[in-house]
């Protein structure tokens, strides 16, 4: 398979971004450009992005379905997506929007569809309590409130996490709040999201490995980026804006470009950042998002690698993505000393404080998941602080609805490029994280919110908490008992 994007599309490019001049003389011809030939071509997620409907709702559907994708030459993989047979389409929306997903499962057997890092009403949350069985349909609504950022989407059935994930269940959530602040924004050119999986393959081409195994579950010996491997990418601008999504099982990354060049971070889990922070390497563990901008020169070849960080779950040297540039590449301003208005999360002198073990055997604070009951009671609108602390081997620590800011990591500051606000962060083996945490603005005491690490097999064994919250005062009189309405589940 190879893709050359030749001077006609380039061209065809050129004008739809407002490069080539509109009216006067035609414009001399330019000498044609050299193909840019990238191997086997990135896919870039479908964009779902639906007009609002008489009722101003954008109403999204989602269908999970099984089919065959080939990934390795001449073999056919049994994968899981929405919408397509592998992963699923990319999601927009912009603060204010009301959005209404229609959910429907035509799996052989029941799953669910969380929204990591969207701020919403618990019941519309999709984990484990809201399993959407064989044949059935779920829709939940909200408003989306929030700043602009790269979320996701994937299943959260209890205790097959891992499972749902390592098929191909996961899509990018990106949300718009207002003008985008100078970046790279034309969605498959200059704004591309990456999605990153490990995977490890038998003879007929199927996935192997048991996600459940093990420390750690999966770690893949090949790195699919968007459910293609050995991709390239045609650059036809002088910046490109990568989101980057780790939606591995257990694989943490330690991102660079192949010839050590420096780039920016402008964007964590949660939103972007205040001001670009320059760096020559990213980490990134399961379930958090990057947003980059890496600068180019034209006819060049760079390679976005992950390099070996020396722990158990980042091992290996890996290519993920061959970056081919034009022989001319369309200016692109480089992104201001401020990106957007940045405020802090600032926990109050009192601020309540809450602390949590990482505890081997796959529990916290010696605990592990129970469907049935509540960990904690949180008020609406808290600012709080948590502790996480890792008495055992590698872990992370990811929170539902809220968006947070690290403190500290072992008593240091975090550096510049996860300073932003984040709903994922990498705990160290026998440290402890602090965490300024921003709660939001829906009671329901019936229905919960989840913490977990998000390395996989971890979360299914039990490494998952759960909180509600609730009104102000009414903290000490809710139920820490629920009554569940799947059993079994
Ligand atoms: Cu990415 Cu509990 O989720
Ligand atoms: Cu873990």
């Amino acid at each position: 398979m190879r893709s050359l994007v030749n001077r006609r599309q380039f061209l065809a490019l050129a004008a739809a971004s407002g490069l080539t001049t509109a009216c006067g003389t035609a414009p001399p011809e330019p000498d044609p450009a050299p193909p840019v030939d990238v191997g086997t071509p990135l896919r870039v997620p479908p964009l779902l992005h639906p007009d609002p409907g008489p009722d101003g709702v954008r109403h999204y559907e989602l269908t999970l379905q099984a089919g065959e994708t080939e990934i390795l030459p001449g073999k056919q993989t049994p994968t899981w997506g929405f919408n397509g047979p592998f992963l699923g389409p990319t999601l927009r929306a912009a603060r204010g929007d009301r959005v209404r997903m229609s959910i429907r499962n035509t799996l052989g057997e029941a799953s669910t569809v969380h929204w990591h890092g969207l701020r919403l009403p618990a019941a519309m949350d999709g984990g484990p309590h809201r399993p959407v069985d064989p044949g059935a349909e779920w829709t939940p609504e909200w408003e989306i409130d929030q700043p602009a950022a790269t979320a996701w989407y994937h299943p959260h059935p209890h205790g097959k996490t891992s499972l749902h994930l390592y098929h191909g269940l996961a899509g990018v959530f990106v949300i718009d709040d207002g003008p985008d602040a100078g970046l790279p924004s034309e969605y498959g050119v200059d704004d591309v999201p990456l999605i990153l999986q490990d995977k490890m393959f038998a003879e007929d081409g199927s996935f192997s490995g048991d996600p459940l195994k093990g420390p750690f579950g999966i770690l893949g010996d090949h790195v699919l980026v968007n459910g293609v491997y050995d991709p390239g990418f045609a650059v036809l601008t002088e910046r490109v804006r990568f989101r980057v999504l780790n939606a591995s099982n257990a694989r943490m990354y330690t991102l660079e470009l192949s010839d050590r060049r420096h780039f920016q971070v402008v964007g964590n889990d949660r939103g972007l950042l205040g001001t670009p922070a320059e760096v020559d390497q990213v980490p990134l563990t399961p379930g958090e998002r990057v947003e980059i901008v890496v600068a180019f020169t034209p006819g060049e070849q760079v390679v976005l690698r992950t390099v070996d960080n020396g722990l158990d779950i980042g091992k290996g040297d890996f290519d993920l993505l061959r970056l081919v540039t034009a022989s001319e590449l369309r200016p692109t301003p480089a992104p201001g000393e401020q990106i957007v208005p940045f405020t802090a999360i600032t926990p109050a002198a009192d601020a309540r404080v809450r602390h949590f073990t990482l505890n081997a055997r796959d529990s916290i604070n010696g605990r592990t998941m129970d469907m049935a009951r509540i960990d904690e009671v949180v008020p609406t609108g808290a600012v709080e602080i948590w502790e996480v602390e890792n008495s055992a081997s590698s872990h992370n620590f990811h929170i539902h609805e809220v968006s947070f800011q690290i403190l500290d990591v072992a008593g240091t500051p975090p550096p510049a490029h996860s300073a932003g606000y984040k709903d994922t962060v990498f705990v160290p083996t026998r440290s402890t994280v602090r965490l300024a945490v921003q709660f939001g603005r829906y009671a329901d005491p019936g229905a919960p919110y989840m913490y977990h690490c998000h390395l996989l097999r971890h979360e299914d064994a039990g490494m998952m908490g759960q909180f509600v919250i609730v009104e102000p005062g009414t903290e000490d009189t809710v139920s820490r008992t629920l009554l569940l309405a799947h059993p079994g589940h």
